[in-house]
């Protein structure tokens, strides 16, 4: 018999998760505000709002921990960080910072200026945050195949280059002070960048004299499906591919919670030490001095860690293999979810599940409450309300995908949760028709409301 995939590793220290009952958490949603980021972790049965920060460390790692540095300058554990970086990725200057946003207000601090011009690939939204903040505008570059949901396309994540020359030629480097590619890409459903499309994003942007930015919280996972996916690519390791990767990048912004698999950290890669230079002045005003940003030093030797034991083969297949075993079930009980399956998450797709909500009644956060409610799950809505409003006109913005998102914590559950949060949620697609209203805004925020949103029932 041919032995079936099994994980990677086992497990040393458990942490147990009480099941709650329909009753007790149709009360705790209403209290909520039907906002899941408002609910007590304890009210939660299996937890995917995200897979940031909320992976479960190594025995490696946690063995760092003990050997951290933390004089405030010059640790060594900087300096253990710092090469660690300079091995994997390839950029010679570095900034600690406390998580990916962080990096992103110091970079863009040092770069991003009112009436400015970043174009990308989706951006995630502290990303688009931190540009819409400084008066500057995002523009997305993705390729049409991301907004079909049932599209099978390998690396869905990829930059259009008509799009992209399109902005470049309109604005010119005057107003682009860079180009943001995310790897893999949050916001269209966790996909991949080919090699070759960076490649031609780097060369099509040297053209014209404009830097490139990536955005990096999962830059791992995209190396393992250009590995698997990518023609050239399935004998070399995935830290050559890595290393190939960044090639075609000036810049990086990482949040270390995800792919560098530690509770919290980030920070900004750069190649330019002029850059470096002046983003310096920033950290040290907005996270710390330069060798330890927001970071102490035990966390500084986790993350050089978890950038190795990331970047293994084994340990990334193990975890994109869970995402498929999740995503493969839901398929097969008919439910629409984003295709091909991405790295970190299953993106089910509201639009197509619960056609009988009204947009304006935010179909994806209304399947996230039914699911809370059905099993004690908590996924994640990347629509309407993550959208935002427009900054000028103030009207809501109703993106083309409206999706669930199911984000899978690293080395955290097994595939027993799998099966649990699938039969949930087929629960909840039995039920569907009877689903037709959703729920209304009673306060939000100005910026970023998602996450302090309230809603009452429409
Ligand atoms: N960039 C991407 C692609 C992200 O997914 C995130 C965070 C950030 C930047 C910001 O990093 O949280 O460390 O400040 N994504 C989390 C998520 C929050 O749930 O997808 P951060």
């Amino acid at each position: 018999m041919e032995l079936p995939f099994s994980e990677s590793y086992k497990i040393k220290m458990v942490e147990p998760v009480r099941r709650t009952t329909r009753e007790e958490r149709l009360k705790w949603i209403d209290e909520a505000q039907y906002n899941l980021f408002k609910l007590k972790s304890d009210y939660v049965f299996i937890d995917l709002l995200t897979d940031s920060g909320t992976g479960a460390m190594s025995d490696k790692q946690w063995s760092e921990m003990m050997l951290g540095d933390e004089s405030y300058a010059g640790a060594r554990s900087y300096t253990k960080l710092k090469d660690t970086i300079e091995e994997i990725l390839g950029f010679p200057y570095f900034l600690p910072t406390h998580q990916g946003r962080a990096a992103e207000n110091v970079l863009f601090s040092t770069l991003v200026k009112e009436g400015h011009i970043i174009p990308g690939n989706s951006h995630f939204d502290t990303t688009k945050g931190h540009i819409e903040f400084r008066k500057a505008t995002a523009i997305d570059c993705t390729i049409d195949e991301a907004f079909d949901t049932t599209l099978d396309h390998p690396f869905k994540g990829n930059v259009d280059l008509v799009k992209l020359e399109k902005v470049y030629k309109e604005y010119g480097k005057e107003k682009i002070p860079f180009t943001v590619v995310t790897v893999t890409c949050n916001s269209s459903g966790g996909q991949p960048v080919s090699m070759a499309n960076l490649k031609a994003v780097y060369e099509l942007s040297q053209k014209y004299g404009i830097a490139v930015l990536f955005d990096s919280a999962r830059f791992a996972e995209n190396a393992y499906f250009i590995k698997i996916r990518e023609e050239g690519y399935a004998e070399k390791s995935i830290k050559e591919i890595v290393r190939e990767m960044y090639q075609y990048a000036d810049m990086m912004t990482m949040s270390s919670k995800k792919d560098a698999i530690v509770n919290m950290g980030g920070f900004i890669g750069l190649k330019d030490q002029e850059l470096y230079r002046q983003a310096c002045t920033f950290n040290i005003m907005f996270e710390g001095f330069v060798t330890y940003g927001g970071m102490s030093g035990r966390d500084m030797n986790a993350l050089a860690q978890g950038l190795r034991e990331g970047t293994e083969f084994d340990y990334l297949e193990t975890r994109i293999k869970q995402v498929q075993y999740l995503g493969d079930k839901l398929r097969e009980y008919g439910i629409p979810v984003q295709y091909p399956i991405g790295g970190h998450a299953v993106f089910v797709d509201a639009k197509k599940f619960l056609p009988h909500v009204p947009k304006e009644q935010c179909q994806a956060q209304t399947l996230g409450v039914e699911l809370y409610i059905e099993g004690g799950i908590r996924g994640v809505e990347i629509g309407t309300l993550l959208a935002d409003r427009d900054p000028v006109t103030r009207e809501n913005r109703y993106p083309e995908l409206e999706l669930l998102r199911l984000a899978i914590p690293r080395r955290v559950y097994t595939n027993n949760h799998m099966d649990y949060i699938a039969a949930a949620l087929k629960n909840v697609w039995d039920r569907r028709e009877s689903i037709t209203s959703g729920y209304n805004i009673t306060w939000e925020a100005p910026i970023m409301r998602h996450f302090t949103v309230e809603l009452e029932k429409a």
